[in-house]
């Protein structure tokens, strides 16, 4: 039987998700696929931290090191910021070696530039997770490309925000104590600021423009606001007049060929398709040229929505055909 390498870069929530994943699906891959999995190195930045695993799989950030793991098939990224993500990617592409990436703040910028080095190198990278967490946007997206010309995507991208917003509305928390609660779930980046502020959203939301219209606006055009100014009273005075505030990304083709984005708190009726999504849920609304407007609802962050994202990506490397499902 094939034995398929794994390296891990990240073993904090998403990167354990995908190693809890992977183990307990060991025997569907070796039934539906023929294949063993064996991660064979981790990377990680503390290494004074104890871990579940063995010590000799664990590298740190140091490039040697990453460059030590043997015989690597696939890498799994989930580490946090740009750099050092960027660079390791790319040296993974260059020697045809696939990748499945979670981190968006990465992607968002230097996506573009992988995609080419992979298709250079005959190599893939997956990258479902970046964007509105176990919601299988980018699958869906790609599919319907196929046929369709995108006109309009709406949604709630930051599982933190709505997260936040529905718990100040229906546990009354404060603002701090709903982040705290979502830090805790393991839904909230490494310094929150970014879910709050608005660039979390706004980095899927360009993720989504390169993939749905080829290209992404000007960043600098974008006007991005973020949830941390409503107070509590902002969300009980929303409810009275039977409205709610939601965190909306958006980016939609003019007329005349032009993006338009904007990211903020907007105030839905009843009739929204966003006005009942709570929680940690993602949604996102996509208005295309043939199937019109379709609604994706689900899991937006944490540990199992955005490892299972991950394994979806790992599937679709292993194999073009999908899994075979026998009815008992
Ligand atoms: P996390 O819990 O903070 O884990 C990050 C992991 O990466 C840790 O193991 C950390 O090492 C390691 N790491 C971070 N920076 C590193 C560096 N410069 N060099 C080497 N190792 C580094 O973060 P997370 O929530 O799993 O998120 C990981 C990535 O997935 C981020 O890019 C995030 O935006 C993205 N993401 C997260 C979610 C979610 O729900 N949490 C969902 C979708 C995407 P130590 O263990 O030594 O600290
Ligand atoms: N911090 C992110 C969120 C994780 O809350 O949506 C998922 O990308």
């Amino acid at each position: 039987m094939q034995t398929i390498k794994i390296a891990l870069l990240g073993f904090g929530t998403v990167g354990q998700g995908v190693f809890q994943i992977l183990n307990e699906k060991k025997e569907e891959f070796r039934n539906f696929f023929g294949i063993d999995v064996e991660v064979v190195g981790v990377l990680i930045r503390d290494v004074e931290k104890l871990r579940p695993l063995p010590a000799h799989l664990f590298v740190t950030d140091r490039f040697e090191d990453i460059a030590s793991i043997p015989d690597v098939d696939v890498v799994f990224e989930a580490i946090v910021g740009e750099e050092p993500a960027y660079s390791y990617l790319t040296y993974f592409l260059e020697r045809g070696i696939h990748v499945i990436t979670a981190n968006k703040a990465m992607f968002a910028k230097h996506g573009l530039s992988l995609q080419k080095v992979a298709e250079n190198y005959d190599a893939t990278i997956g990258y479902e997770a970046t964007t509105a967490g176990g919601v299988p946007i980018i699958k869906t997206l790609k599919n319907l490309l196929q046929v369709n010309e995108v006109e309009n995507i709406a949604g709630i991208l930051n599982g933190t925000s709505n997260f936040i917003l529905s718990e100040m509305r229906t546990a009354k928390c404060t603002f701090e104590e709903a982040l705290q609660n979502a830090q805790d779930f393991g839904y909230a980046e490494a310094d929150p600021t970014d879910d709050v502020s608005g660039k979390d959203a706004f980095r899927k939301l360009m993720i989504l423009s390169q993939l749905a219209f080829g290209r992404q606006p000007s960043w600098e055009d974008v006007e991005v606001r973020g949830i941390q100014t409503l107070t509590l009273r902002d969300i009980e005075e929303a409810e009275e007049s039977g409205m709610r505030y939601r965190h909306v990304a958006e980016v939609n083709i003019t007329g005349s060929g032009n993006l338009q984005a904007v990211v903020r708190p907007l105030l839905v009726g009843p009739s929204h398709p966003l006005y009942t999504v709570d929680g940690v849920d993602n949604a996102i609304v996509i208005d295309s040229e043939y199937l019109g407007k379709l609604t994706l609802i689900g899991p937006g962050a944490g540990r199992f929505p955005t490892g299972s994202a991950m394994v979806e990506d790992f599937v679709q490397v292993i194999s073009s055909k999908p899994k075979v499902i026998i009815p008992q």
